[in-house]
């Protein structure tokens, strides 16, 4: 973890902070304050960590001791620094303030804040009653202690059957249930992926993937999908082949956060490659059950793979409520059985009552998951539509699926906008967040997960300070120094 950000570290984060909307209005002190918050409020800024002297900072930034000074000072009294004479000063959070579902902190009194931090949906109308059958069976279990390492075996049969239904032959002992599509993949990862291994991922990608895959202090290299088409046969296939990952980590379905679904030739392919070149392949489906427009789906990577290649993860958070936490592996039975027995020493097993509520709504998969789906095809079409009156010049392709759409904006301004945003009140993901080297600052990721209104309001929000921002002078690409 970073304990400590040099001044040019520091500097490097905070860009062009001095030409931020609403500059001109503002003192250089109050405005670098504001832009140390903004960087922890997206989350770039880790909390805990000791900022640099005053002399360094100022340094850095080109600016007097006297405004660093009483930047700090403001940071101090608005709660986000803790200060020790001769010691240094850290990053904290006020008083008052929580940590919001997005993970982010946020004040209590921020009832207003529209978070498209988070591509998630509210649990539907079905969970409290799948919840209350769900108690009705509990006694069955009681009886014993309630560790399943694997998880219970009617759920684990339930999805197994899913899979079988999808085209993949699959029993409940090929089934590990988790504690969410998060879980399974960090205990995929700890059990092929040894410390300094190569993996590779795609760009942009799922953010609490490249946590994971840092925790195992993977050494990554990337494919980049294009915004417009996705996944590139060719140079996907040449990076396996060149880089030999020990694992690669995609998402097929719907990709977080470029909505492409993968095509059938590809899936073969891919397979193909990544037993010639002894990667493991890790396919996560979070977002399988979400087509929008149309039901025909290619089958899942699993059906290609003859060597026990592909590890498929998935799980309910999606379709379904994210605070179950519920998620599984599918992979061959022998594997699912050392799975498990890692798993037993991170957390033993999952809650009983979770995976029966599970259990219940998977009964009842199909009104659950077309209302989801009506959903957030209406929404879908709400923020398109909001996105093409109000930013006409934003580029994007329209997902078929998922829940989530990548916004290619009209210059690097993603983070910049996104500290902006949150003055009026709109959370945002900004591009960097779903890549590794502070690239992409020219998308934006928008989830489509929240009530039209929500929507349409949040991106009338965002166009009025992007209009803002032009008023400032246009930050130029910078090529983004090295941090050690
Ligand atoms: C691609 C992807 N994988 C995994 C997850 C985490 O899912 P879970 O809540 O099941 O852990 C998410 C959630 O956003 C996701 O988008």
């Amino acid at each position: 973890m970073t304990t400590s950000v040099r001044g040019d570290q520091l500097a490097r984060l905070l860009g062009r902070w001095h030409s931020l909307p609403g500059r001109h209005r503002s003192p250089d002190y109050a405005a670098l304050g504001a832009a140390v918050r903004g960087l922890l409020a997206d989350g770039r800024l880790a909390l805990g960590v000791r900022l640099p002297a005053e002399r360094e900072l100022a340094e850095a930034l080109g600016v007097s001791r006297t405004t660093v000074s009483a930047a700090y000072r403001a940071l101090r009294e608005s709660g986000h620094l803790n200060s020790r004479r001769g010691a240094g000063s850290w990053t904290t959070l006020p008083n008052g303030h929580r940590v919001a579902t997005s993970g982010l902190w946020t004040p209590d009194d921020d009832l207003d804040m529209i978070d498209l931090g988070c591509a998630a949906s509210a649990a539907p109308v079905e969970l409290v009653p799948a919840a209350r059958a769900a108690a009705d069976e509990l006694p069955r279990y009681l009886g014993s202690a309630g560790y399943h390492p694997a998880g219970l075996t009617e759920l684990r049969a339930a999805v197994a059957e899913a899979y079988t239904t999808r085209g993949v032959p699959t029993s409940a002992e090929q089934i590990l249930i988790t504690s969410g599509t998060q879980q399974a993949l960090d205990l995929v990862l700890r059990l092929t992926v040894p410390v300094g291994a190569p993996v590779l991922v795609e760009t942009p990608t799922y953010p609490n993937a490249l946590a994971a895959l840092a925790a195992r202090r993977a050494r990554i290299s990337t494919h980049g999908l294009d915004t417009a088409t996705g996944w590139d046969a060719e140079l996907l296939l040449g990076a396996l082949r060149q880089t030999r990952p020990r694992l690669a980590y995609v998402i097929t379905e719907f990709q977080n956060p470029t909505g492409h679904l993968m095509p059938a030739e590809l899936r073969e392919r891919m397979v193909a490659t990544a037993h010639a070149t002894g990667t493991e392949l890790v396919v996560d489906e979070s977002f399988v059950d979400l087509s929008l427009d149309n039901p025909e789906m290619p089958p899942p990577v699993a059906v290609f793979d003859r060597h026990s290649r592909v590890l498929s993860i998935g799980g309910m958070s999606k379709a379904y409520w994210g605070g179950l936490r519920i998620g599984w592996v599918r992979a061959s039975a022998p594997l699912v059985q050392r799975l498990a027995a890692i798993r037993v020493g991170v957390d033993m097993a999952s809650p009983v009552l979770e995976q029966l509520v599970a259990v219940q709504l998977l009964q009842a998969a199909s009104s659950i998951v077309s209302a989801r789906r009506a959903q957030l095809q209406f929404r879908r079409d709400a923020l398109v539509t909001a996105l093409r009156e109000q930013l006409p010049e934003w580029r994007f392709f329209i997902p078929g699926g998922g829940v989530t759409l990548w916004a290619e904006l009209d210059g690097p301004i993603s983070s910049a906008l996104s500290r902006a945003a949150e003055d009026v009140g709109v959370r945002l993901a900004p591009g960097p967040r779903f890549g590794l080297d502070g690239t992409l600052e020219r998308f934006l990721r928008l989830p489509f997960t929240l009530p039209a209104d929500d929507l349409v309001e949040a991106v009338r929000r965002i166009a009025s300070v992007r209009h803002d921002l032009d008023r400032a002078p246009r930050p130029a690409w910078r090529t983004p120094a090295v941090i050690a």
